[in-house]
């Protein structure tokens, strides 16, 4: 399909210019879009309503891990469009117990909730976890978490409260009550806040949105044995570094930890809506019929997707490719220190990857790529995130790197 036909949504064709127009004036404000209205999305790149072409290295934030528009993902849509797309929770459809199969078989005999984001991913297991205190273990007064300063887990009220980040919420409070942050990768602070009130420890495997933070060895190890000594789950938030992101298919599993709880969402459905959370059994005892639910979770549409995510992971051997060409991925964002000075170093671990600069140029850097035609996301002032699908090769890693040297070269200039 030519991106052209998509005119048909309206009846007189509008250039780009006039669509950011009008996404201007009637669209919310939360977002700071940039002006471009992308019509078209093909493995790693993706055009604009004018036929420019972009290598895609924000990826919808994690979103597209098999790259746009992926023709098994396609074809998995397509066929269980035409052959039913929702019924209700009321009922079993296929797709979701497929689904919900292949992903207790990966986390080892795992009970499955089905959603729609991350966020409800994040209610459904600080739910599960206070619900689990309060009917499974007796004990209504074990009902704080510990969560860690610089986290991310979503802007609902709960998930926004689980967040460690000031900025996130300022304008809403009251916050949730129950919350407190460790630090990450400080485990006396850990020790201090964990207590037989808490009910659930909440982190991330890499601390994504903070700044691609990755967990000092043994870290996560210890604080699930922290956890597990003073009765609390253990609540893995697997949203943006799962499903294959870091070179495994659950992030955590480079870390020696057997998680209570841990949720997905963004790259499980290649670019459809879905989220998922998975428990033990004895976990998963917090939930019984009526304690929790969404009308359009295990809609049979997303969860056809996300079945089509998987097999291609494992046909393809993405999870190999993406050990194998990460390190040399930020090897080579760490030698662009040695050209330019702007750049103090990379980090990450397989493809989530954040460089870092000595100077407050993120936004520059991020425009600049843009109008060369490479896609990259500002995490702060003073940092950029690298996200390319789980199937991107060297080439294209090549090309970004040449664009990025390029704009690195006009700002010292
Ligand atoms: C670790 C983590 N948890 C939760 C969320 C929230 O996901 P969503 O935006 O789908 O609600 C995000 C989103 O960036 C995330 O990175």
């Amino acid at each position: 399909m030519s991106y052209d036909q998509i005119d048909d949504l309206t009846a007189e064709p509008r250039t780009q210019d006039e669509l950011v127009a009008v996404g201007r004036a009637t669209m919310s404000k939360n977002f700071r879009q940039a002006p471009v209205v992308f019509v078209r999305g093909e493995g790693c790149y993706v055009w604009d309503k004018n036929g420019k072409r972009y290598l895609d290295f924000v990826g919808g934030i994690a979103v597209n891990g098999l790259g746009h528009s992926h023709p098994r993902v396609v074809d998995a849509i397509t066929r269980q469009v035409r052959q039913v797309m929702h019924v209700s929770n009321l009922y079993f459809n296929e797709p979701q117990i497929l689904l919900s199969e292949k992903l207790s078989e990966r986390f080892g005999d795992g009970l499955v909730y089905l959603c729609n984001s991350g966020t409800e991913a994040t209610e459904a297991s600080l739910k599960l976890a206070r619900r689990y205190a309060a009917k499974v273990l007796g004990q209504p007064e074990r009902h704080e978490f510990v969560s860690f300063e610089s986290s991310f887990h979503g802007r609902t009220m709960g998930a926004l409260a689980a967040t460690g980040q000031p900025k996130y919420h300022d304008g809403f409070h009251p916050m949730v009550p129950g919350f407190q942050y460790a630090k990450y990768n400080d485990i006396e602070s850990v020790k201090r806040l964990v207590t037989d009130k808490t009910c659930g420890v909440v982190i991330e495997p890499i601390q994504a949105e903070g700044g691609v933070i990755v967990p000092q060895p043994g870290f996560l190890a210890e604080v699930s044995q922290i956890a597990k000594e003073r009765g609390a789950l253990m609540l893995v938030d697997e949203v943006q570094v799962g499903i294959g992101r870091t070179g495994t298919f659950f992030a955590y599993e480079q870390e020696n930890v057997k998680p209570d709880v841990i949720w997905l969402a963004k790259a499980l459905g290649g670019g459809f809506p879905i989220g998922a959370m998975i428990s033990t059994a004895e976990a998963g005892r917090g939930f019984e019929p009526g304690a929790h639910g969404s009308t359009f979770g295990g809609n049979a549409v997303a969860c056809r997707a996300a079945l089509a995510v998987l097999d291609v992971i494992e046909q393809d051997g993405l999870l190999d490719h993406v050990r194998r060409n990460g390190p040399w991925f930020i090897e080579q964002l760490s030698a662009l220190k040695s050209r330019n000075p702007v750049v103090a170093g990379a980090r990450g671990r397989g493809f989530i990857v954040a460089v870092a600069l000595d100077k407050p140029v993120a936004q520059d850097i991020v425009t600049r790529c843009l109008d060369k035609g490479l896609l990259v996301n500002k995490l702060s002032e003073t940092s950029l995130r690298l996200l390319p699908p789980l199937n991107t090769q060297r080439s294209h890693m090549k090309a970004a790197l040449d664009i990025l040297g390029e704009v690195l070269e006009d700002i010292r200039g």
